[in-house]
Parts: structure tokens; sequence; C-alpha cells
């Protein structure tokens, strides 16, 4: 529907004819140019930018009236009255109005581009603004509007522009009166930029990033763009070129010492060469200061002096080959939505930067100007992408049919001829507005939109405007056979290692190799960090990847009576297609409290790793620091350790050339040892930075230096009685009696004095609430590992002098099918306790079996834990990088990961004993090889049936499990299959475990 020509001639809504046109991009607007704010003469333009004389931060409630139709809008909306406000930048269904939807890759808008449906949403902005006339122009400036804008000023149609995350600029000047002027804004949610903007995020939209005024010269500079390009013997050239206007300019070192004083004329290129000119890199982030004088107006601008290139297939930054140990990251905040304030931004890169992270790819869209000029301070490397996706037109190509066999149909705007300029534009925007940002070496064409002939034109247009990056792109599915050619970079995602390494193996790729989304970060996990490190180290031209993603998107829905926020996914909006929790997937909560999942990544994006060197008392320290010596950022101390604590510590003198690795001597770890000990190396901040304090810990390495010697458990004299009836079998060892009960093959009572320790029988137990990657549990219910019933095939008990055996034959299953477990078990009760030996085997019917194991509810009262394995935070087989084998204690309230989608979590692997203690009753699991074990107020049950974290109800019992093994957690809810070695070594487990019951 034309909406315009519903309108009265020349009213306000007359003007809105250019959200469905897919050449009307940018109307009345300023050329796009680089990001700086001006300030006056005389003003110190390196401080924050809200106190340049020259800026009016427009932020702060505006007048808001919403429409769910653009049908209902007034002709004039302008003159109604706003009675409502709402806080700008923000989101509007962060306030009421409209719903959040989540939706990944599907279009949340039927696919008829150019067009949007006829009901298009509208929320109308209004505010003063006051102007007195000083022969200044002004121009008002939207860092972020989703998805278009309509501007007015004094009723007068002022200009529209689209394109989500870019800066639009219009000079508003010759439609002020003095006085009081009135601003009005309607932004429409849909536009045909919605079908360039299919990113997987919780839509939503609205004025969303910053809105101010500057007030400029008519002469003045527009743009203007630095490049460095590095010389021989430490030299460097600053090549400096103004538009609009001269200006003349001075470079400063980090201490204020002036470098270098010229001028550059309009439109001309000015060069300034720096002798020993000090580098930037994300390690060394050394920012020179460039001070611009142009007319009234002084603009600062910091400088790093860098270069990147690819030299035989390996991206290098300074002439060094590079890794990035890098994360993907969204503007998403729970309380502000797409907004990012300067606090928050830094805050997350503090984050970062404190778990040893040195990359962002600003997935999937520019962010706002001012992290850049962060990420130039704290030191990233930064993929910047456009602001494009199109995923959307893979589920309408085939037709609702997944079909990874060919996913071309991805493509299909990519080499449509009406997108064509509205893709190069969005290049445009990207290129023009960050091209000064030193911490930016990639050039994104955006994500997941297919490749074709539009994609090669937006490319071209990258390089037309900058030479000095490389560009990236990871989509290359492609309808009209147009070559990648031109991409510097082939990319992938979620790539299993093997294919990794076939990569290396075609002859006529030449390539460098990034991974732009790997290990994906949904619920527990990621479990395969460890081996993509190892893999991207095994070669020059892998230069490193991008976890998927650092934050879980969530709106929340408001509080629980104890205060606690619930966190919103996909379908808590009452959305008709969402994509449930699969916005969860981050290394941090919404709240930006750390996942287990970051404290991995820290320990594997270590700058230190030490092995063993070739005597008991040497070790080989290496470092993956390209550029800074690791001696000169951290100290080292370490500690020698057995399962009695601590034995000896001291510190490391430590100093290593970048990349390189040297040996340290440590005559304590060579001694004898009775026991099993360790040694851990712990790296800690030598100094104070903006992110982290002295002192602040880095990493840590841990290595065993004995085994010990192997304990044998104690056959206590002791005299054992046992009684049989029918359906029961009694055994008494001093005070402590077992009850086992033959019609469910499981002891239901074991007592120690007067105390029960147990709530329900002892069971067998062969299901986990499935986490996030566990794609496969579908079987596991199909299967019904989760709600067996047991089936006793005969049970014998002999007694001997001083112990008493049972032996079980059983098996383990549901109706409809065989039981997926046979098993026979032999139960020996003698002075040392309790002793389980069972021989299982498991049917092919099961797609992976989660853990296998025993499980207990044990009164409340038993709710002490102390055990010597991985801890202190959860670990698996294949997550446990930032845990280290310790002795570890803790109250089981406190041992549970609070996911947002409840899930198997605090499992603690490579556990040499456990003990549960309540009061003076202490119950000691040992196994005849390491085991896994958790300690919960939650069953497995309850946390695969709920939904929220905050739907979550505790047992009346604390629950635990010792696992003979548990899987390990992988990444496959979106990346591989775990790998074999992380599984269960089906079909047969002979599983040995023994509890222990005594007084303290
Ligand atoms: C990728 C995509 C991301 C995100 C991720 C899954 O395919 O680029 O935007 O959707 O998968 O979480
Ligand atoms: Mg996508």
């Amino acid at each position: 529907m034309d909406i315009s020509k519903l309108a009265a001639v020349n009213s306000p809504k007359s003007k809105m004819i250019n959200h469905e046109d897919t050449q009307a991009l940018h109307i009345g607007t300023l050329d796009k140019h680089c990001y700086f704010v001006p300030f006056a003469k005389g003003q110190d333009p390196f401080q924050s930018r809200e106190n340049s004389q020259r800026m009016e931060l427009l932020n702060g409630d505006w007048g808001f009236r919403y429409y769910d139709s653009i049908i209902d809008l007034e002709d004039d909306f302008i003159h109604e009255k706003f009675e409502n406000t709402i806080p700008v930048p923000s989101n509007w269904q962060l306030y009421g109005y409209d719903k959040p939807q989540y939706t990944n890759v599907c279009y949340p808008i039927p696919f008829d581009p150019p067009f949007v449906p006829d009901d298009i949403p509208v929320g109308v902005y209004q505010r003063e603004y006051c102007y007195s006339h000083d022969g200044m122009d002004r121009v008002l400036v939207f860092e972020g509007v989703d998805s278009c804008v309509y501007l007015y000023v004094n009723g007068s149609f002022v200009g529209y522009s689209q394109v989500s995350h870019a800066a639009a600029e219009f000079d508003i000047t010759p439609f002020l009166t003095e006085g009081r002027n009135i601003i009005t804004a309607a932004v429409l949610k849909w536009c045909d930029g919605t079908y360039l903007e299919d990113q997987d995020k919780i839509r939503l939209s609205g004025i969303f990033r910053d809105v101010y005024v500057l007030s400029r010269s008519k002469r003045r500079l527009e743009n203007y763009i630095v490049k460095t390009v590095l010389g021989e013997n430490g030299s460097a050239v600053l090549e400096f070129t103004a538009f609009g206007c001269d200006v003349s300019a001075k470079l400063c070192d980090d201490d204020g010492v002036t470098m270098a004083q010229f001028s550059a004329y309009d439109g001309e290129k000015a060069k300034v060469k720096i002798d020993n000119a000090r580098l930037w890199s994300a390690e060394m982030p050394y920012l020179y200061r460039l001070t611009i004088q142009a007319d009234d107006e002084v603009i600062g601008e910091e400088i790093g002096f860098r270069d990147v290139k690819v030299e035989d297939g390996v991206v290098k930054i300074n002439g060094r080959a590079v890794k990035f140990k890098g994360v993907n990251r969204h503007d998403s905040y729970p309380d502000t939505g797409y907004y990012a304030s300067y606090e928050q931004m830094k805050a997350d890169l503090v984050l970062m930067k404190k778990h040893n992270i040195n990359a962002v790819r600003t997935s999937h869209y520019p962010n706002s100007p001012v992290f850049y000029q962060l990420c130039d301070r704290l030191g990233f490397y930064v993929i910047d992408e456009a602001d494009l996706e199109s995923h959307g037109c893979v589920e309408v190509y085939y037709d609702y049919k997944w079909d990874y066999s060919d996913y071309r149909g991805i493509a299909m705007l990519a080499s449509d001829e009406r997108f064509k300029e509205a893709i190069k534009d969005r290049a445009k925007c990207l290129v023009k507005r960050d091209i000064n940002r030193p911490c930016v070496v990639f050039w994104s064409l955006g994500n997941e939109s297919g490749y074709g002939e539009n994609m090669l034109e937006e490319a071209k247009v990258i390089k037309a405007l900058d030479d000095t990056r490389l560009v990236h792109y990871e989509s290359t599915h492609c309808l009209d056979g147009t070559s990648d050619s031109i991409l510097d970079v082939v990319s992938g995602m979620y790539w299993d290692i093997d294919s990794m390494k076939g990569y290396l193996e075609k002859p006529e790729e030449k390539r460098p190799f990034v991974l732009c989304e790997y290990c994906h970060a949904m619920g527990n996990g990621p479990g395969d960090l460890e081996d993509y490190h190892n893999a991207f180290y095994s070669n020059e031209r892998f230069c490193g990847g991008f976890v998927w993603e650092w934050c879980d998107h969530s709106v929340p829905l408001g509080k629980t009576a104890e205060g606690k926020l619930k966190y919103g996914y996909g379908g808590d909006f009452g959305e008709r297609h969402n994509d449930g929790n699969f916005c969860m997937d981050g290394l941090v909560y919404p709240d930006r409290t750390p996942h287990t999942g970051l404290l991995e990544v820290k320990q594997v994006y270590r700058p230190v790793r030490v092995t063993k060197g070739k005597s008991a008392d040497s070790f080989v320290f290496s470092s993956t620091l390209e550029f800074a010596n690791a001696g000169d950022v951290l100290d080292c101390r370490y500690e020698i350790t057995d399962k009695n604590g601590i034995i000896d510590i001291g510190m490391v003198d430590i100093c290593i050339e970048p990349m390189g690795s040297t040996e340290v001597k440590v005559p304590q770890a060579a001694g004898e040892h009775e026991e099993e000990t360790f040694i851990r190396f712990i790296f800690t901040a030598k100094e104070d930075t903006e992110y982290w304090e002295k002192g602040y810990e880095v990493c840590f390495d841990q290595l065993k230096i004995a085994d010990g010697r192997k304990a044998v458990v104690e056959k206590a004299k002791a005299k054992v009685k046992a009684e049989e009836t029918p359906l029961c079998i009694t055994v008494a060892e001093g005070d402590i009696v077992y009850r086992f009960d033959k019609r469910k093959s499981a002891f239901v009572s074991v007592r120690i004095g007067d105390r029960e320790l147990l709530d329900r029988p002892l069971q067998y137990n062969f299901f986990r609430a499935p986490t996030d990657n566990d794609v496969m549990k579908h079987n596991w219910y199909k299967v019904h590992l989760n709600d067996f019933v047991v089936k006793s095939y005969g049970c014998k008990l002999a007694v001997r002098e001083d112990s008493a055996e049972i032996e079980v034959s059983q098996s383990f299953g549901w109706s409809i099918q065989q039981p997926f477990c046979k098993m026979t078990a032999v139960y020996v009760i003698d002075g040392s306790g309790l002793d389980i030996k069972c021989k299982a085997e498991f049917s092919d019917k099961i797609d992976m079996l989660p853990r296998f194991g025993i499980r207990l509810f044990m009164p409340k009262a038993f709710s002490q834990v102390e055990y010597f394995g991985y801890g202190p935070t959860e670990s698996y087989i294949d997550k446990r990088q930032a845990c280290y084998v310790g002795r570890f204690a803790a109250d089981i309230g406190d041992m549970h990961e609070d996911y947002i989608r409840p899930q198997e979590n605090s499992s603690h692997y490579g556990c040499r004993y456990l003990t549960v203690s309540g009061g003076d009753t202490k119950v000691k699991f040992t196994a005849d090889k390491d085991f896994s074990f958790n300690a919960s107020q939650f069953t497995q049950e309850e946390l695969a049936a709920k939904a929220h974290n905050y739907e979550l109800e505790r047992c009346e019992s604390n629950v635990i499990c010792v696992d003979y093994a548990m899987a390990g957690v992988g990444s496959n809810s979106c990346g591989p299959r775990l790998a074999e070695k992380y599984q269960l070594d089906k079909p047969l487990i002979n599983a040995h475990f023994h509890i222990q019951i005594g007084k303290e």
C-alpha cells in the first residue's frame, strides 16, 4: 500500500515514500565521512566528547507516540499530542510498546522484497530544540536507528535514512527558527533494509544510539583520512588527507612531546615521517595524538602506527604472524537493549582483556564509533563488519526444507540487481566511518548473505576506499557463479578440525584462514576450545578464531518475589515465530557475569604455557605473545601441592621473547614425593593497567610431578552379619546396617546408628539434564535413559566371616524396545564399606550415553562436600582448562551453575575421592579410576523439565551423582559432534565404586 498517496498532499505523512524503494537510501543527509566530534578552539579535543562546546547531546526523554500500523498514522502526526515519553536512546519494545521477537534465520516478515507488510509499526519521537543564530550550522546526528527514520523539523520534511547501524546526519540549519524548534523523527520497524538486516538477534526497534547536534563552521573539515606506512629501520610515515578545508596539525607522542607539525591542504595528501615510531598492536596499543586545527574547530585523533598484510598466506601485523584469540560481540544488554553506553562498552572490553581475549568481530554490524576508540586504547584487533545479513533467503529458497547439501539460496539478494546499491552503501557506511581506527584490521562484507555480483561490488567499494586492511567474508555460497578471489582471507564457521587440516592440503588455495565463528558457547560449554587452539597453532596460515559469542541476549520479563531478574528468550514475548533459547549462547550471562565457558577461554587464550623440561626440575615456558616480552607483563610464582595441601611455594623470574620459550628450573620439584604431587605456576599482572590490577591472576599451568604410591583401601577387620528374607537382604557391620530390596534390586536403606543416609533407593544413573549441546537428547528420551524400569534376574547372597557379597543381574529399560542396559553387579560389604563392581552392556540404540554412575538422594543435613579432583568450578573431560587438580570444599547449595535454561551443570572431573558430610557422619566415595561427581539441590529431572532458571524448585534431598564417567559437553548446539575421545566408551563398561561410611 502506498502510504504517501493516502495522505493529504504535502502533509508530513505524504513524505513517506522511501522505505520500500531500494534506490532511496539516504535522502537529505550529509555524505558519509570518518567519525569525529569537533571541539571549540582552545578546548582539549581528547576529552570526552560530551564536553565539547560544539556538541549538544539530545539523549533523554522524548515525546513518543506508538502506532501498531503506519496506516493509522495521522496525516499531520507532528501536531498530535505527545503525552507519553520514552528515553532516547532505547528500544521501544523495552517500554511496553509492541513486543520483542527473537528470530535467528527466518525473516520476521513475509519474504516479498522490497516490500514490507502494510501494517508497519511506527514510533514517532518528538522534542524541542533551542536555537539561537550564531552563524554556525547545526548538524543533527543519529548514530543508530532501527530500521529507518523520516525526519521533520518544525513540521517540514528534512530527510530520510536507513541502515540501522550507520550514522545518519542532517544539516537542519535551513529549517530552524530563533528560539524553540520541534524535531520529529518517525521511525519505522520495517523497510526494504529489513531484508539486509536479518541478523540473529532479538528484534528491537527505535532510536537506539546517541543523538546529538553539532555546531559547525560554514567552511569546515568534512572528512579526513589517516594512513600509516611502516618504513625501514623503525621509521614510519603518517599520511593525512583533509577534505572540506585546509587544516594545520600537530602530532604528539603519548607523553605530549611534539613529533611533527604540518599543514594539509584541502584534498591533498600531507606526509610526515617519524623516526623510531612506536608501533600499535593489541598487546602494546601505543597511540600518538594528532591535534587538527580547522578554522575555529579543533579535533583530536588518536593514531596507531601499524600495518596489516598477507605474506605467503600468513596474516601479519607489523610484519609478525598473529593469531586472533577472538570473540564475536553483539550490542545486547538486558536493561538497555541495543544501546551500549560508554561504560557498558568499556566494561565489556575490560572483561575481555581480563580473559586474555585480543580480538573482536563486531557481529554483524558496525558498533558505536566510540567502541573502536576503546579498542584502540585497550588493544584489540577488530573485524569490523558491515550491517548486512540476508540469511532468511535460505528458508525461502528451500521452502522450509533444511538442506545442508546445497545452501546456495542464501545468495538470493547477493545477486539481485535491485539490492546492489543498498549492499554497496553498507560497505560505504562501514569503511567511511571507521577508516581511521587502527584497531580495525579486517573489513567484513557482512554475515550470511551468500555471495554474488553484489557482494563482489561491495568488496570493490571497500578496496577502493581503503587499501590498508584485508577484506573478509564467510558466506560464499553463490547462485551466479561470481568468483570470491577478491577476498583476502578465507573464513569458516564451526568447521571441525579435520576440515581445517583439509584446507591446508588444497594446492590452489593460498590464502590465510580464519574461523570467524567457532566453539558455540551455548549453555554448558564450549568443550573444544583447547583442541581448536592446538589446531590454530599447528600452522601459521591459520590466524585464529572468534568464539560465538560474547553475551547471552535477553529481554527480562520482570522479577521474581526474591528480586531475581527473570531473563526471557525466544517464545517468552508471545512471538508467533521464534527460535527459543538460541540467543542464549554467550560466554557471559546477560548481566555480564562470566559463564564457566569464559573461564575456559581465559585459560586457553593464556599468554604463557608451561610444559615439562628435560629433567625433573626443569620446565619450559612458551609465550604466545607476539610483540611483548612476557616478563615485562607478568610475574610468576609456583606452588607444589599434594592431597594434603601446599608443600612449597616460590617465585620464578621470567623473560620470554615474543613467541619464544625459555627453560626454568625449580629444584624443589625434583625431590622424592610419596603422594601424587603437582606444581602449579601462576602468572599475575606485573603492573596496574586500565583493565587489571597488579597481582591479578592472568593464567596458570599445572603439571603433575609425581604419581605417588597407589593408595590401598585398608580392609579393616570386622564382623559382618547378614540376613535374607524372600524380598530383602540386611547386612550389618558394626553400627552400619545396609538393606537391599530384591524386588527393586537396590539398596533402599543405609543406616549408621540411627542416622539414615538414603532418602530414596540407591540408583544407577544413565541420564543428565540435556545441555544445549546435547542435540541427541531426543534419542535419550526415546530410549528412556531418564525414566526406566529395572528388571531383576536374580540375586545371590554369599556370607563370609568378614564380608557379605550380593550379586545381582538386572536390566534397565522401558516399554516398546529391548532394555537399553544389561548389568551384573557385585556388592561387597565389609569393614571398609560398600564396594560396588558392575559390568554394564549398553544397547546400540543409544546415541551417545551422557553418563554412567550411581545416584544417591541424601538427607539435606548432608550438605558439605570435599573432593580431590578438578575444581573449583565445574569441570568435564573436555571443559576443564580453567580447573586444576586440588582439594576443594564446598557447600552443596553453592554447587550450581545457574544457566538460564537449566541443564546439566557443576560436575567435577578427575576426582580421586569425594566426601559428603553432615554433622559428624561422613560418606567417602572412591573408585579404582578417577571419577566425576555432581552434588546438587536440584534433580536432573527438575533441571530437564524447566525452561527457565527462575522456575527451578529444590529437591527435598541433596542429590549426589557419582559417575564412572560423564560425557564431554562439546559445542554441538551449532558446532561439530562431540569428539569420540570425549564420549563414553560404550557398549561395555566395567565400573567400580567404593562407598565408605564413618564418623569423624
Ligand atoms: C552463525 C551466525 C550467527 C549465529 C550463530 C548461531 O551461523 O553467523 O549470527 O546465528 O550461527 O548462534
Ligand atoms: Mg544468521
